[in-house]
């Protein structure tokens, strides 16, 4: 195999990820800030903040798909003498004699050399804070004293990322600043209804500043070669109009071995409206004065990031795993837990593939995200299944996406993707299986918003699962509506205008018979959780003396539509060696031996597997053997096979793509853990492995960092499939489900350690290979250090022994306080 290049390696014992070369295949981003205040920053210090909302708060400037690449950014301009360089080498390129990108856990720490001066930058959100923190240390390594030029540099946004981008008419005539010591606001749009500004601060006395771009740059410079850093000379300038910026010019001078912090900050305030100014025209500074006075020295900031790092530890030692297999410890113990994190943060709004101005949060994509946070934050997911199901309609129909800062559904795209109902049940079980919490289904939520509509979330699963069941089409199959999870199989679409969008446009409805099986396992297997939901609270209330009927019949009822659904499946959905994938608006079958090209599909094979249907008649088998053999490959298994290699009207945008690439026969690696969980619930342990280890970020790292382009510490959407021209080349890294089913997959179903309503599900399935390992588990108000042992064994569990007494049955019964358990297979 081809020895590749590499740009840097895992520091497993300071959770980081160590990029020791500025050129990247691809820029490699990390994310900043927990709740509210956001920082996208690259290996390069490129990227851009927000608060709250990519695209209705933007902080920031930033352009994509610029030329250069990732241009734009938080940017130090060190001035020594003729010499202008930055420690991230981005933008001026001045070569660098050490460069270093360290990205962790919510920080990100770059340190350039030149010339005998050391400049390290830390880049932090603090905990509970409107604001990035940038901790810049100056150190003279040299024998001589230094006069550095030290100019800082960020440019704002006009807080609407999209009208930013387009409405100059109005955009060039609004900017406005004001500058107050070291300090420099941005308030533009202040004076009328907005109650918000920006600030960029530093903590020592300035010598000249930089708010207008134009003096700054210069209007045919570049990022790389500004003006006023070229010649050393701030113009002080302010800004009205054009484009504002914020520049502090700082004259530093450096004894040899002298080393210099300067905390620079980047915050977010809003005030009251009757409290927006202090005088005409003139911001009320009170709470940017507040937070400056927060972090304004080294000791502060060094304390708000020490309270950051424990933050994470916290988090990271909810579930940790040992199991001498450091790829995967590190991926499970680290990683994957964090791409969960962001993930559930921004579902898939603001990444360098999502430009924060396409989408807020999906309805689908959301409580899907949920599974791999909610053992983190459970309180955070619990506000999120509530905002959620805030935004479904009255008949269990959904919006299929809503805006985090209105946590209103987006009208733009609108409901009708009929798979997304059941999500809310796989979210909402995950919930409470974490946390025993049943109180959250009786909170009461709207129905799009609406006051007065509330009922209870429970009544939200019911007409959830009745959405499903009432939108049957002629197979009794699920109607697919406008797509199922495979947004680009748009069977009701027909367009061949290039200007309609394939998601929104439903040219006929009306007596369609197109149907999906990815529906159907999904239906099957949220409706299975759905029944034991129902039989859980009917047991519930039954020891409270209560009356259980209600939830018993429902119980039975859904059972009854789960056992239809099953048998519909087998009649009608079954292709001898495989699941078919769909039926299309005349009843055609789609992924079926029958068809031309796309003859199996990835997407009914993992939910029909994982929903066990037609296990006994070998069914789940053949199809997991189909994957092996029709969609694997050495960078994980394709969507489909064969690629399409024409457009088909009938079918949509998924047929829009070159072979190999997104919904066309690319690794899509979100289904991955689909076919591998169904390879679990078979017991397949080795099948299982391979498959995972195929995609497993670690693995990938190890062998392909050039060929893989994007970061190798996360999963990414994409790979290209075996049909592409460069297969393995990723695309579309961080924000995807793939991060919450890689940790679903790897904690529950590989590692076998389930929380279930009444303790923790022990249920491994593992390659034959494997050697015993220990996870420490949180669980509640417990902590159980539960060492499995394989003994050589795939899957089944031969005996547990919790704290020195055998256990009945695969649950270890929850019980506060510490435990160790051990499990023979
Ligand atoms: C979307 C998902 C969708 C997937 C497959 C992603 O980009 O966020 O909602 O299920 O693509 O089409």
């Amino acid at each position: 195999m081809e020895q590749q290049k590499r740009y840097g390696h895992f520091d497993d014992q300071h959770r980081e990820y160590v990029i020791t070369d500025p050129q990247t295949p691809w820029p490699w981003i990390n994310y900043l800030g927990n709740e509210d205040f956001f920082s996208l920053i690259s290996n390069t210090a490129g990227g851009y903040s927000f608060y709250k909302d990519a695209k209705f708060r933007r902080i920031t400037r930033y352009r994509y798909n610029n030329v250069p690449m990732d241009n734009g950014g938080r940017y130090f301009y060190i001035k020594d003498g003729d010499t202008v360089w930055n420690p991230g080498w981005k933008p001026c390129k001045t070569p660098l004699d050490f460069y270093e990108c360290r990205h962790g856990m919510s920080y990100t720490r770059i340190t350039g050399r030149k010339q005998g001066v050391e400049a390290s930058a830390l880049f932090f959100v603090p905990l509970k804070k409107w604001c990035e923190v940038q901790k810049l240390t100056l150190r003279n390594d040299s024998q001589a004293t230094k006069q550095l030029k030290l100019f800082s540099f960020e440019e704002w946004c006009l807080w609407n990322a999209a009208t930013d981008m387009e409405n100059f008419q109005r955009n060039f005539s609004t900017g406005e600043v004001e500058i107050e010591n070291s300090t420099i606001y941005h308030k533009t749009e202040y004076r009328e209804r907005r109650n918000h500004y920006a600030f960029y601060h530093v903590n020592t006395p300035i010598q000249g500043f930089d708010t207008d771009r134009e003096s700054f740059i210069g209007l045919y410079n570049e990022f790389a070669d500004p003006q006023a850093v070229m010649e050393g000379k701030p113009r002080n300038s302010h800004a009205h109009g054009w484009s504002p910026i914020a520049s502090h010019y700082i004259e530093v001078t450096l004894q040899p071995g002298e080393q210099k912090d300067f905390i620079f900050l980047l915050g977010y305030v809003e005030n009251e409206q009757d409290k927006k100014f202090e005088a005409p025209q003139v911001i009320n500074k009170e709470k940017a004065h507040q937070l400056i006075a927060e972090l304004d020295t080294t000791e502060k900031v060094d304390r708000a990031f020490a309270e950051l790092c424990k933050y994470w530890d916290a988090l990271l030692d909810i579930y940790k795993v040992k199991t001498g297999n450091d790829k995967l410890d590190r991926m499970v113990n680290i990683w994957n837990q964090y791409q969960c994190m962001v993930t559930f943060n921004f579902s898939r709004s603001a990444s360098f593939f999502e430009s924060g101005v396409g989408r807020g949060m999906g309805f689908r994509d959301s409580n899907q995200d949920l599974v791999g946070f909610v053992h983190q934050i459970p309180p955070r997911a619990r506000q999120r299944i509530i905002d959620i199901a805030s935004t479904q309609f009255p008949d269990g129909g959904c919006y299929h996406q809503y805006q985090p800062l209105t946590k209103r559904g987006n009208n733009d795209i609108g409901g009708g993707f009929n798979d997304d109902p059941c999500w809310l049940i796989f979210g909402t079980v995950a919930y409470i299986k974490e946390t025993g919490d049943f109180s959250i289904l009786d909170e009461m939520v709207p129905f799009d918003n609406q006051p007065g509509t509330e009922v209870t979330l429970f009544e939200h699963l019911r007409v959830s699962m009745n959405h499903v069941i009432e939108n049957l089409g002629p197979h009794k199959l699920p109607l697919i509506g406008r797509a199922d999870w495979n947004d680009c199989l748009n069977l009701n679409c027909f367009s061949m205008d290039p200007n309609e969008s394939f998601q929104t446009t439903e040219n006929v409805t009306e007596g369609t018979k197109a149907e999906s099986l990815m529906i159907a396992g999904l239906f099957v297997v949220t409706g299975k959780d759905y029944v034991a939901l129902c039989k859980e609270l009917a047991r519930r209330r039954q020891d409270d003396g209560g009356s259980a009927d209600v939830y018993t019949a429902e119980a039975e009822r859904m059972q009854q539509a789960v056992d239809e659904m099953i048998e519909a499946v087998k009649k009608d959905g079954w292709d001898g060696e495989w699941y078919l994938r769909a039926y299309d608006f005349f009843g055609n079958k789609i992924g079926s031996n029958e068809c031309d090209e796309a003859k199996i599909f990835i997407e009914s094979q993992g939910w029909c597997t994982m929903a066990e249907i037609g296990a006994e008649d070998g069914m789940v088998a053949k199809s997991l053997d189909a994957c092996k053999k029709y969609l694997e490959c050495e960078h994980g298994m394709v969507l489909n096979n064969p690629a399409f290699s024409k457009f088909i009207y009938e079918y949509g945008e998924i047929s829009s793509y070159p072979e190999g690439y997104k919904e066309n026969a690319g690794i899509f690696c979100h289904n991955n853990p689909w076919v591998i969980i169904g390879e679990c619930i078979a017991g397949r342990g080795d099948d299982a492995w391979s498959h995972y280890a195929k995609i497993l970020p670690s693995y990938v790292e190890e062998k392909y960092q050039t060929l893989h382009k994007v970061e190798p510490y996360v999963n990414c959407q994409m790979v290209a499939g075996k049909d592409a021209a460069r297969p393995g080349e990723g695309k579309n890294s961080w924000l995807t489900g793939t991060a919450a089913w890689m940790w679903y997959t790897v904690s529950e179903f590989i590692l076998g350690i389930k929380p279930d309503y009444d303790g923790i599900r022990i249920d491994p399935c593992l390659p034959e290979t494997a050697s015993d390992y220990t996870v420490c588990r949180k669980f509640r108000e417990a902590e159980y250090e539960i060492t499995i042992h394989p003994n050589g064994q795939q899957k089944g569990i031969k005996s547990i022994v919790l704290d020195g007494q055998p256990v009945k049955g695969a649950v270890i019964p929850y019980s506060a306080g510490k435990h160790i358990v051990e499990v023979n297979m």
